[in-house]
């Protein structure tokens, strides 16, 4: 059974899209063992707790600094002693340490084909917003593991999405979550769980 933990920020629609894989046998041999959020008004938590599953908040906001947050933050997730962590829409910087600790072990999903509108600046409604600016005529989104960098790490699966002519940064955020991040997100999971993915020199190859 793989134990895991989400993190989350705002309004958890990726985290329903997993409780509900796991509700429906989509995602298999996995149990959620908590989900942590830096915000405790999180639409996400109650989602949580809806389902019955252990819902934390810590925030860096309740910390004299940021060293001490990654520190509580750390131990925290080693406590709760996941096989891997699930980033879902968390806008939370992982501390290396915790990347270190859970070397390969952190997945996360990021609204963009990586690697373009990825890195520092590019979250939330702000990626499509840039996709719009720039006027690409297709987009989609990306689950990789985490490593030391900013949407760095290898690369898991990715999904196009295309644009269409009267998008705003909302309608393509909308379609992007539809089409890509909630089909996505699971997969990548039950793929995990089921022992299907494996890294080579920073890549990542099915079975
Ligand atoms: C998603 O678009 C995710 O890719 C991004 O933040 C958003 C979170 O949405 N990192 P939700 O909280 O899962 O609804």
């Amino acid at each position: 059974m793989l134990k895991i933990v989400v993190c989350v920020s705002g309004g958890g629609t990726n985290l329903q899209a997993i409780m509900d894989a796991i509700a429906d046998g989509k995602i298999t041999n996995t149990e959620i063992l908590a989900v942590i959020s830096n915000n405790a008004g999180a639409k996400a938590l109650e989602r949580a707790r809806d389902r019955g599953i252990c819902d934390i908040c810590i925030s860096p906001k309740s910390y004299p600094d940021r060293e001490s947050f990654n520190q509580a933050f750390t131990d925290k997730v080693k406590e709760l002693a996941p096989d891997i962590v699930v980033l879902a829409g968390f806008l939370v910087r992982i501390p290396p340490q915790m990347v270190q600790a859970f070397s390969n072990r952190i997945i996360n999903i990021h609204p963009s084909l990586i690697p373009s509108f990825c890195g520092v600046g590019y979250y939330g409604l702000k990626v499509h917003e840039k996709v719009l600016e720039r006027g690409v005529k297709v987009t989609g989104a990306t689950v990789h593991f985490v490593n030391e960098g900013m949407d760095e790490g290898p690369i898991i699966a990715q999904k196009p999405v295309m644009i269409e002519p009267d998008d705003t940064p909302e309608i393509l955020q909308r379609r992007v979550m539809e089409q890509a991040e909630w089909i996505l997100l699971p997969q990548a999971i039950d793929d995990i769980a089921n022992n299907r993915l494996e890294i080579r020199d920073n890549h990542v190859f099915r079975r």
